[in-house]
């Protein structure tokens, strides 16, 4: 036989082009065997507390993925019975890996104060490695909600309230989760919840959101396609209605924006019984609609607390013609082929033994600490208050409802967290101080959540007993005492664990309790005061800004939170982290960011309440450091640029020198602001475009460079009702925070 030259290409050309990837023909091979039972087994994921009956439905293969199962030998046995199922298709197990697993880093919030992308990456990597250990290979995170309400109480599990940051850390976490390709270390991240939750009225947790066009696409979607954009496995539906069509129920979002828009080829998977919530919403008549409605819109798997509308109604909507076995295969396929990426058909279950290796390693410990020094943010201090001398402050007294609360420090989605290995911050700073110096303690003040939180059931400590009236005052009385014999009072106040997080939103931003009385008190002893804030969201500390000199915000900084703020109150690290949330005075003026359009002259913009300013307390991207920096030459590569040339991949090039004009080493991140002056729709006063945290020793000087293109300056047209890169000037400033004013401009040429 001869063959000719197309013959010849098409035999070693094309058979490889075109060879199924082996995930999904394994996918397919398992779809051709399945029963429609099984079928809807795989797209069924069950929550799995002790005791939960599910072994018969492991067995029998009825479903195919399990949440909240985190110790090693019930996963084990789990997997043993999936393996007795008749085409032996492993479990997946997921779970809320979001700021770490048994080691606990700062929460997302804190974490994205660090404005640091590879200290996010590495500690979702360990998070993903102790995850996997035990035999978890899903987490449920990133959460990259945009938020710009503090009382919103999942403020605190988001990067705060820019799209630009939040696309940065979205990415930054999916590497760190999944790697380059999914090994044997990693999990599979899942991007949440698409998409609109942050911005529930009122604050109000899974509230309806009412959200225009222009700031779905300008504000909200651009960290969902970030992580898309950065291969994330997965994509949890969110809560709430948007703009009246549940998001769980919403196929614009989920089939024409994730899959043909921005070309997503993983599983979406419905938030815990969104898919049931349907009729409660008022949008799906029963169960079978609901499950047929949330198929039809894109939802892979069901997300259930016992059998969901998946397993209980498509099967007879099947039989009865209202769905497709095409349909239910389309939904199955990915999830099977997500099961083969993550290996769990070569090995499904882990070694018990190296899991207890793996869970809270030292080097674990070390990377926690590391990420809460990074993440701690200098709001103010007057007069260099800090950091504190050990020779000259020997006699401490550490104050608060939050110095010594192992558990209140982590924050919330820390179940594995332990008490035992944390470092509070009354530990941290005994450490530090040794036998030098005299640390004495009191609590103060005594803070509860008035209403009880639906994480109370998973708490591994009990609450203490309520103080009675008289013991409250003999308390708080204790501290002033102390305050009084003290060189210095570090005052560590905020939230508990459960004050911020799912469910736990708030009307006011006061700190909770008698905490500000305590602070009072305490600032009128005279002894200077530092104010540490162990919280979720920002608090209203407007009394503070103006009467205690130091303020370090630690976020809920983890499991080794209070040897990070040691480290830092003694100067041994140097804060450099930043807001990544624009700080109120006081929850009057929320929702605040800084990213708003001028819809005035500019200088009536701080007239906006006739009883206050409508500035912030303190600035987005804001946060002090113990050395100083100047940011100075700032020059742009070229002052016009064409439009298609731009199109084509051309950009502007930015650079500017930061030096360090202090004593001590630290850290600044400089940040590149734009504004588009003109156009078809009004563009917010300014955007961040760029940011990069620098670290330099006393008098070193770098040169920072950053690179505008299509991608920062394009932006949906609420006119237009498109994407446009549009003909116009543009002002560009640099600089430590968003009020940044080294300025420079260019223009973008018609071609
Ligand atoms: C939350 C999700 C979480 C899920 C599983 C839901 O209530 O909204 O963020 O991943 O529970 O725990």
């Amino acid at each position: 036989m001869r063959l000719g030259l197309p013959a010849l290409v098409a035999f070693f050309v094309l058979p490889a082009a075109a060879q199924p990837d082996p995930a999904t023909a394994k996918a397919n091979a398992l779809l051709a065997q399945l029963t429609l039972e099984e079928k809807i087994g795989q797209i069924s994921q069950f929550f799995a507390f002790p005791g939960m009956p599910i072994d018969d439905a492991v067995k029998t293969g009825r479903v195919g993925s399990l949440l909240f199962v985190t110790d090693p030998k019930e996963i084990n046995r789990l997997q043993d019975l999936a393996a007795q199922s008749r085409l032996r298709i492993p479990l997946i197990f997921g779970f809320d890996v979001i700021h770490g697993f048994r080691t606990i880093f700062p929460v997302p919030l804190g974490m994205a104060a660090s404005w640091d992308p590879a200290l996010v990456e590495g500690a979702q990597a360990i998070a993903a490695k102790e995850a996997r250990a035990v035999g978890i290979h899903w987490s449920f995170a990133p959460m990259v909600d945009i938020a710009r309400d503090p009382r919103w109480g999942r403020i605190v599990e988001g990067a705060g309230e820019d799209p630009y940051l939040g696309a940065a850390i979205a990415r930054a976490q999916v590497k760190g989760f999944q790697g380059d390709h999914i090994g044997a270390d990693h999990v599979l991240a899942c991007v949440k919840h698409f998409a609109g939750y942050g911005a529930a009225e009122g604050g109000r947790d899974y509230d309806a959101s009412n959200i225009a066009d222009t700031q779905l696409w300008n504000v909200h979607l651009p960290p969902f396609r970030a992580a898309v954009q950065a291969g994330v496995g997965s994509v949890m539906s969110a809560y709430m209605d948007l703009n009246d069509v549940p998001a769980t129920g919403n196929r614009w979002l989920m089939h024409d924006v994730l899959r043909q828009s921005w070309g997503f080829k993983g599983f979406v998977v419905s938030d815990a019984d969104a898919v049931k919530s349907l009729v409660p919403h008022g949008f799906a008549r029963d169960g079978a609609d609901a499950a047929l409605r949330a198929l039809h819109a894109g939802i892979n798997m069901e997300m259930t607390f016992g059998p969901g509308d998946y397993a209980k109604t498509l099967a007879s909507s099947v039989e009865a013609g209202r769905v497709s076995v095409g349909q239910i295969d389309d939904a199955v396929r990915p999830i099977l082929e997500a099961k083969v990426r993550l290996g769990l058909f070569d090995t499904a279950k882990v070694d018990e033994a190296r899991a207890a290796r793996v869970l809270a390693a030292p080097e674990h410990r070390v990377a926690a600490r590391v990420a809460a020094e990074r993440s701690a943010v200098l709001l103010r201090n007057e007069g260099s208050l800090l950091p504190l001398r050990p020779t000259a402050h020997t006699k401490l007294a550490v104050i608060g409802p939050l110095a010594d609360a192992p558990y209140d420090q982590l924050g919330s989605w820390a179940f594995l967290g332990d008490g035992a290995e944390t470092v509070t911050v009354l530990a941290g700073i005994r450490a530090k101080l040794g036998a030098q110096g005299a640390v004495e303690f009191a609590q103060g003040v005594q803070i509860r959540r008035t209403t009880p939180s639906i994480f109370d059931i998973l708490k591994r400590y009990k609450d203490p007993e309520p103080w009675s009236e008289a013991q409250a005052a003999e308390e708080l009385a204790k501290a002033v005492a102390a305050a009084r014999r003290a060189d210095v009072a570090v005052l560590v106040l905020g939230e508990l664990q459960y004050m911020s997080g799912e469910q736990a939103s708030r009307s006011s931003l006061d700190l909770p309790g008698r905490q500000q009385e305590l602070l009072e008190a305490v600032v009128a002893t005279g002894t200077p005061v530092v104010l540490v804030l162990v919280n979720g969201r920002p608090l209203n500390i407007a009394w503070a800004s103006r009467h205690v000199p130091a303020i370090l915000e630690a976020w809920f900084p983890g499991t080794q939170g209070g040897a990070a703020v040691a480290s830092l109150l003694f100067g041994e690290a140097n804060p450099g982290g930043k807001l990544p949330i624009t700080w109120p005075k006081h929850v009057g003026q929320v929702p605040i960011y800084y990213s708003h359009n001028l819809t005035q002259k500019h200088e009536d913009q701080a007239k906006r309440y006739w009883d206050d300013p409508s500035e912030p307390l303190y600035a987005f991207g804001h946060g002090l450091s113990y050395a100083k920096f100047a940011v100075s030459a700032l020059a742009l590569n070229r002052s016009e640029l064409a439009q298609g040339a731009m199109s084509r991949g051309q950009q502007i090039e930015i650079s500017v020198d930061v030096e360090n004009t202090g004593t001590v080493a630290g850290d600044e991140v400089v940040q590149l602001y734009v504004h588009q002056r003109a156009g078809s729709a009004s563009r917010p006063i300014r955007e961040l475009k760029g940011f990069e945290r620098v670290s330099l020793a006393p008098r070193e000087k770098k040169t920072v460079r950053f690179a505008l293109g299509a991608d920062e300056l394009r932006y949906w047209s609420g006119a237009l009702r498109r994407f446009v890169l549009e003909p116009e000037t543009f002002d560009v400033w640099v600089g430590t925070d968003s009020k940044a004013s080294l300025h420079g401009s260019f223009k973008l040429v018609p071609d």
